[in-house]
C-alpha cells in the first residue's frame, strides 16, 4: 500500500524570510510515520527546501526541456533543484494562463521524461457544480489531461473543486466521498492499475476539517494551499492524515 501523501502548495508566496517555516515543516514531517510530505514552494525556494531534506515539487513546468521560452521553467530544471514532483493543471494555471487539458497532458509527459512525479489537478467550477455537471466535467478532464502511459508510479491525481480553493468552503464529506469514488471508478476503467493511482482532495483543507476528510474512502491524502504556509497550521494536518484510517 503506497504511503499517504500530503502536498503543500505555497503558490506565489514566500521569500527567504520563510525558510524557518520550511525548516520547521521539514523537522516535523520527519517525525510523522506513514505519510510522504511534499512541499511545493515558489521555484526560488525549491533548492533551499530540498536541502532541508523535504521532498519537493514545482507548481508548474514547461513541456520542453530547454529553449527560447522566457520566464518558463522546464521539468529538468525542477529536477536539478532536487524536486521530484510537479503540480500540473492547477485551476489557477488553467484560468490565469489559459492552460488546456492538452497542455496539461503534454506537461505530464515532460515531467515523466525528467523523472518527476506528476500531480495532475482536476475540478469543477461552482456553476458546473450547481448545474449537476461535476462528474461529466471531471470525466472530460481525466480523459484529456492524462496522457497515455499514466500509471500509479508516475502520476497522482488531485481533485480540487475550484469553488473550494481558498474560500473556506468545502463539499460535504458525502460529496467528497462520492466524487472520489467516481474518479476512482473512472481511473480503474480506463487505465491499467488505474484503481491504485493516489487520489488527493484539495480545497480549503485545514486543521479542523482534515481528520474528517482524510478518513473518507478513496481519499489518499491532500493538496493544501493556504494552510501549508505556516508549520503551526500544516503540521496538525499532517498528523490528521497520519492518524486517519482509510
Ligand atoms: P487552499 O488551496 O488550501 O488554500 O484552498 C488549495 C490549492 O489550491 O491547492
Amino acid at each position: 500500500m503506497p504511503a499517504k501523501l500530503l502536498v503543500g502548495n505555497w503558490k506565489m508566496n514566500g521569500t527567504r524570510a520563510a525558510l524557518p517555516q520550511l525548516a520547521e515543516i521539514a523537522a516535523g514531517a520527519g517525525l510523522v510515520p506513514g505519510v510522504t510530505t511534499v512541499l511545493c514552494p515558489p521555484v526560488t525556494l525549491l533548492a533551499a527546501a530540498s536541502a532541508l531534506g523535504l521532498a519537493t515539487g514545482g507548481q508548474d513546468c514547461h513541456a520542453h526541456p530547454k529553449g527560447a521560452h522566457t520566464g518558463d521553467v522546464s521539468p529538468e530544471m525542477l529536477a536539478d533543484t532536487g524536486a521530484s514532483y510537479v503540480i500540473l493543471g492547477h485551476s489557477e494555471r488553467r484560468s490565469d494562463h489559459g492552460e488546456t487539458d492538452a497542455m496539461v497532458a503534454a506537461k505530464a509527459e515532460a515531467a515523466w521524461r525528467a523523472g518527476l512525479m506528476a500531480i495532475i489537478c482536476i475540478g469543477e467550477t461552482e456553476a458546473q457544480n450547481r448545474a449537476g455537471e461535476t462528474l461529466a466535467v471531471l470525466a472530460r478532464q481525466l480523459e484529456r489531461s492524462l496522457p497515455e502511459g499514466t500509471t500509479p508510479a508516475n502520476t497522482i491525481l488531485a481533485y480540487e473543486p475550484i469553488w473550494a480553493i481558498g474560500t473556506g468552503r468545502t463539499p460535504t464529506e458525502a460529496e467528497i466521498a462520492a466524487t472520489h469514488a467516481a474518479i476512482r471508478a473512472h481511473l480503474a476503467r480506463h487505465l491499467p492499475n488505474g484503481a491504485t493511482i493516489r487520489l488527493l482532495y484539495g480545497g480549503s483543507v485545514n486543521a479542523s476539517n482534515a481528520a474528517r476528510i482524510f478518513a473518507l474512502p478513496d481519499v489518499d491524502g491532500g493538496l493544501v494551499g493556504g494552510a501549508s504556509l505556516r508549520a503551526a497550521d500544516f503540521l496538525p494536518i499532517l498528523h490528521a492524515l497520519s492518524g486517519a484510517t482509510p
